[in-house]
């Protein structure tokens, strides 16, 4: 099993499809179907209610996508949120030049691009990756204010609402900003189907504390997304930390960690078999002070000459102000959905040795978690059992109602995409008012009460 097992799944049975594919595609873009638009809203579902909902110091938060230009100036991205581009004189390629050893030549990869063979790179330019739109029909062109960009990440949208969440919430320090949405990055090497693309969803979320607990804390943070993840069903075996170096860190970071999943388990070498799903830093008070007026730099000039507002924060019990340090825990929802999918895929021989797909998924996280099948479609009774089954349980469970071939190949489409429970209604049904309760995993099979039937698959879906 490796990424393309899942591609195919996805294609075959509408978790995701190619984007723009009637016109030939658009490089790296992906649609989400209609199981997987279920399965990405499951996790951050999850998220959502584990974080903001369970622990209940941190508040939510939609902000816009594309925000006043300054937001990117301050932040830093305008002049460091670049890559470092070559390009490739022999095959025409261009490349990341920080990521040469991970490429593969276009046009024959044992002669240049990485092997250094008969490369002919050009000198390393730096590469932008916001997407860059104008603001306004009318805007001039080198009018300053009226470019703007598709937001590189969810987390300035946090840091620039920090005031009006502190004001409105009235929470003293600790206390979080939890918020998921689109981020765009004109990545020069996208790939690996929804593992790095231009167009993604992030779950950021930023916690704001006192410097001296931040340490602690942030530590508390790589512990609980470990247990996060082995609760969407993720083997810890497929994880790994990894402790980004000096040389690594951004500039305003103390310590980042990366979450890394086994994405490539088809790779000889084990370290290569794994990349980032999830980074966790500790960015000390670097955010708050760069968009705020007041903060001034050695020569006593102000390092923000355009903010209005000042982000610091005053502890009323020790009467002091200052400003937070930010534990921030960012997330992918599609390289999380795509390891959740890896994770749950298998396969399983059956009594005539053909090979089946079962998707393992959490309940939690199934797109849907109940099947009701007629074993007799022509028997106008059992099917009317069946419609009436279907919608007494779908007010508690995302149920669907499948008539569409013979009872051995409605069970192989519901293992195939994660249904947890096929309910069956047959000829007996009519007499005994119980249904056939056949479970994914094992494929066994449980009579079970019609009076019972709700109670029975809210218990075992958990
Ligand atoms: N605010 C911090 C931040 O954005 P990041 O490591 O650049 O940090 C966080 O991004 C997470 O977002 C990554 O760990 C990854 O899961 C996801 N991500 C980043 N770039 C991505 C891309 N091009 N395609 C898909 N997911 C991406």
């Amino acid at each position: 099993m490796n990424i393309e097992t899942i591609v195919s799944l996805s294609k075959r049975r509408g978790f995701v499809f190619p984007a723009s594919d009637i016109y030939g595609g658009l490089g790296s873009s992906w649609d989400y179907g209609s199981l997987g638009v279920e399965l990405a809203n499951n996790i951050k579902r999850s998220w959502w209610r584990w974080l903001v909902h369970e622990r209940d110091d941190i508040e939510g938060l939609d902000s816009s996508i594309i925000q006043n230009r300054m937001v990117w100036r301050y932040s830093g991205h305008e002049t460091t949120f670049s890559d470092p581009l070559v390009d490739c004189r022999t095959c025409k390629g261009r490349f990341r030049e920080d990521k040469l050893k991970d490429v593969t030549c276009p046009k024959d990869a044992k002669s240049c691009a990485g092997s250094g063979k008969e490369c002919d790179l050009t000198e390393a330019k730096q590469f932008n990756l916001m997407f860059k739109t104008t603001v306004g029909a009318t805007s001039a062109e080198d009018d300053y204010l009226a470019t703007a960009y598709l937001r590189p990440e969810t987390a300035q949208g946090i840091f620039i609402n920090f005031k009006n969440v502190l004001d409105t919430s009235r929470r003293k320090l600790p206390f979080g900003i939890a918020q998921i949405g689109k981020a765009f990055r004109n990545e020069v090497t996208p790939g690996n189907f929804i593992f790095r693309t231009r167009e993604f969803e992030q779950m950021e979320m930023e916690y704001f504390c006192r410097a001296e607990d931040a340490p602690r804390i942030h530590q508390e943070f790589i512990d609980g997304f470990q247990t996060w993840f082995a609760s969407l069903g993720i083997n810890p075996e497929n994880l790994k930390l990894y402790e980004q170096n000096e040389k690594e860190l951004a500039h305003y970071a103390a310590r980042t960690v990366d979450i890394l999943y086994r994405f490539f388990p088809e790779r000889e070498d084990e370290d290569a078999q794994f990349d980032e799903l999830m980074g966790i830093a500790n960015r000390k008070d670097f955010d708050l002070k760069a968009h705020s007026k007041k903060p001034e730099d050695a020569e006593g000039k102000r390092i923000n000459s355009d903010s209005t507002e000042d982000l610091s924060y005053f502890d009323p019990t020790t009467n002091e102000r200052f400003y937070p340090y930010v534990i921030e825990p960012a997330v992918g929802v599609n390289r999380t959905l795509l390891a959740v999918l890896m994770d749950a895929y298998t396969e399983k021989t059956n009594d005539k040795g053909e090979v089946r797909v079962i998707l393992k998924l959490k309940p939690e996280l199934a797109p849907i978690k109940v099947a009701v099948l007629p074993l007799a479609k022509n028997k106008p009774e059992i099917v009317a059992m069946a419609k009436q089954l279907k919608k007494d349980l779908l007010p508690t469970m995302r149920t669907v109602y499948d008539d569409t071939g013979g009872i051995g190949k409605l069970y192989a489409r519901q293992d195939e995409i994660g249904t947890p429970f096929c309910v069956t209604v047959d000829h007996e049904s009519l007499e005994d008012n119980a249904v056939t309760v056949r479970d994914r995993d094992t494929w066994e099979q449980e009579r079970v009460k019609i009076e019972d039937l709700k109670e029975y698959l809210q218990k075992r879906l958990g």
